[in-house]
């Protein structure tokens, strides 16, 4: 019976790159789509980006563009790194979007109708100097726990302690370096520790439901505790203006946490699609649909949806997911990708040094199964299996026959015997890898793949094409045994192809045959069946190859190091800007009123600028080079007066001057640059 299911995977940031890291996830999705598609089921996979949230607006500032802009950028880089690895979606959209608006908006008015939404003051550090509230990970502090410096606002690197931001000692704004205060805002709450919730979700989250993998169970056992233990606390859903992100109905200066728009954000990329194809949208999301529903996910999101995302569908109206399949993190040789080891590797650098998606594709599916474990990316391993398994084993059963099958029979195929045994093993195995496939099992199924590849390859070496178009009168068995290495490539194509769909395009066209379904894995190829010459289908890795893509991605600037403050102007053609542009950088005449060295680093000169304001500004220059600090004392040079504070590890700098100087930098020199006599501290330059 074939069944309608509705795909989704976790919608990325549009604020950075997609990486390895995410692929696993796309790669384990696409997989188990394309096995839906092929067993003739109405499968759509929809994702988008997670465009709202503080990140983006403040990335978006840092460019000096507007959030939309950022985002249509990172949109357009997303959507070229997923199709270089073949990721197929159906529709890959934006939260930002008047669907995900409207579907964001209904979902909380019925859950404000349902008495699910309450109002709440609460207390949150503000930024005085920026006029924004903090989400935590903007807060940086000294560890309540270990002391150690510069820690985030929820947790701390070192000694892993898990905290909230007002227990911080010594706490900073990350944004602009000052001190956060702490201030009063009312902000709105989902009730998830409402009975109602609480005993959906008992339900919903039970193992025997099936919803989720057993170890994400009892996760979710652990955090509803016991009956009667009320563990759940309300989610906080909206944050305070300056946001990038919907405003909440009737609530000015509100709007919707960039979670709770999110998985809204699965629904809205549906309903445009369903109005691109003309699917019934309802049909799917009603609360009594026979379709199902599928989010594949990192564990890391778990809490996210399969407690709050349940929840909150179940009480405005709406199904609720069938399976939510949560898959473990990535490693790279053991150990958390690192950008100075050069194993964070992105997409786009993968792509770039021209190798193939689809070795990765293989390699992940044959490490990926249904549990929450890690994985692990071995770069030898990685050579290993997909030289040996893919090039060794399986391309090489076509290698060996097709050659022969066009120059000696003008490319047509003998009739192949159905009782062969290498052909029953795989028709007999096929349904065992259906199953296998379904449940995303995907490791044990290309081990069973590759033992059937063992299969056909010992059939080619048993009869020895090669020795066998050596001898005269051998035609008959050399047609036979090469048709039939061809009709075992052919059925091993069909369960691969889930997995390297591109070079199964490939096979196809050379086998000059119908795109492969799973149950085309029945037949054989007719008697006089011709195929086009063979083509090269897939090349082995060359460990050079990995080498430079580690070099690639190694990080080689110098850790963390602040840079200097004094910026040389760009020499190159810059980017041309309108006035406006211009006229948001405040210019100010500054007097040097101090100017001293700063201890540990050899750059930086510390000054204390006076441009008639109440209290004069530091700034850290790294004009050291060309300044002796003792002769800047009361010069006037030119600031920016606007530049957000900037924590450095010395302390704050509240701005920047101005200096030339050539692209190389030291070489020839730095110039401060000075007014003319006659100008005064604070006067704009424009
Ligand atoms: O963790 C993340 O990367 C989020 N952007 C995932 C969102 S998934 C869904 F809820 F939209
Ligand atoms: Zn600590």
């Amino acid at each position: 019976m074939s069944r309608k299911i509705l795909v989704t995977s976790a919608l990325p940031y549009a604020n950075g790159a997609i990486h390895l890291g995410h692929l696993v996830e796309y790669i384990q999705t696409d997989i188990w789509v394309r096995f839906q598609k092929m067993r003739g089921h109405e499968c759509w996979y929809v994702c988008a980006d997670d465009t709202h949230g503080t990140p983006i607006m403040l990335r978006a500032e840092a460019e000096g563009i507007t959030p939309e802009a950022l985002i249509d950028r990172m949109y357009a880089e997303h959507l070229r790194d997923f199709s270089g690895f073949c990721i197929d979606f159906d529709n890959y959209y934006s939260t930002h979007s008047p669907e995900t608006k409207a579907f964001a908006e209904q979902i909380y008015e019925r859950l404000l109708a349902a008495g699910l939404i309450e109002k709440r003051a609460i207390e949150q550090f503000f930024d005085p100097a920026r006029a924004m509230f903090l989400p935590d990970r903007f807060i940086k502090g000294e560890c309540p726990k270990c002391g150690a410096k510069d820690q985030y606002g929820d947790n701390c690197e070192a000694c892993g302690a898990a905290y909230a931001p007002t227990e911080l000692k010594n706490p900073y704004s990350a944004v602009s370096g000052v001190k956060p205060e702490l201030r009063q805002s009312e902000h709105y709450f989902f009730k998830l520790s409402d009975p109602r919730c609480e005993s959906f979700l008992r339900r919903y989250t039970a193992p025997e439901n099936g919803v989720l993998q057993s170890e994400a169970a009892n996760k979710m056992r652990e955090w509803l505790g016991q009956e009667g233990e009320h563990l759940l606390s309300d989610w906080d859903i909206s944050r305070d203006a300056p946001y990038f992100g919907f405003e909440i109905p009737n609530a000015p200066g509100k709007f919707f946490y960039v979670w709770l728009d999110a998985p809204i954000g699965y629904m809205g990329s549906f309903k445009n699609l369903c109005e691109r194809v003309g699917l019934d949208f309802d049909e799917y999301f009603k609360p009594d649909s026979s379709a199902e529903l599928y989010h594949f996910i990192g564990k890391d999101i778990l809490y996210f949806h399969a407690l709050f995302w349940p929840a909150e569908l179940a009480h405005a109206n709406f199904r609720t997911p069938d399976k939510i399949c949560a898959h473990g993190f990535l490693t790279v040789d053991g150990a958390k990708m690192s950008k100075s080891r050069g194993t964070f590797i992105t997409a786009a650098s993968y792509l770039a040094q021209g190798l193939n998606p689809e070795w990765l594709r293989y390699y992940f599916a044959g490490k990926l199964s249904s549990s929450l474990e890690d994985i692990d990316l071995n770069l030898e391993d990685f050579i290993a299996r997909v030289n040996s398994d893919l090039i060794g084993k399986y391309i090489n059963i076509a290698s060996r026959a097709a050659g022969f099958i066009v120059k000696r029979f003008d490319g047509k195929l003998a009739a192949a015997d159905a009782s062969l045994p290498a052909f029953n093993a795989i028709q007999e195995a096929a349904p065992r890898i259906a199953e296998l496939f379904e449940n995303r099992e995907f490791s044990r199924a290309m081990r069973e793949i590759m033992a059937l590849s063992d299969i056909a390859n010992q059939y080619v070496d048993s009869v020895k094409p090669w020795e066998l178009a050596k001898q005269t009168g051998a035609e008959v068995l050399l047609h036979q045994s090469c048709s039939h290495a061809l009709n075992l490539f052919r059925l091993l194509t069909i369960l691969l192809k889930p997995v390297l769909p591109a070079l199964s395009e490939q096979v196809e066209s050379f086998l000059k045959i119908d795109p492969l379904l799973w149950r085309d894995v029945d037949s054989l190829l007719p008697v006089g069946h011709t195929i086009a010459p063979y083509q090269h289908l897939m090349t082995r890795i060359d460990p050079k190859q990995i080498a430079a893509l580690i070099e690639a991605n190694r990080d080689s600037a110098p850790a963390a190091q602040p840079a200097p403050q004094a910026v040389p102007l760009p020499v190159e053609k810059s980017e041309t800007i309108g006035i406006e542009d211009f006229m948001k950088v405040d210019l100010r005449i500054a007097r040097i009123v101090e100017a001293g060295p700063v201890e540990g680093a050899d750059k930086l000169v510390r000054l204390v600028l006076d441009i008639g304001e109440e209290k004069p500004r530091q700034v850290f220059a790294g004009i050291k080079s060309a300044y002796d600090p003792a002769l800047l004392a009361d010069r006037l040079t030119v600031m920016v007066a606007n530049l957000a504070p900037r924590k450095m590890k010395f302390g704050v700098s509240e701005g920047m001057v101005l200096a030339a100087s050539d692209q190389s930098g030291n070489e020839s020199g730095i110039y401060l640059l000075a007014p003319d006599s006659g100008a005064r501290p604070g006067m704009r330059v424009q």
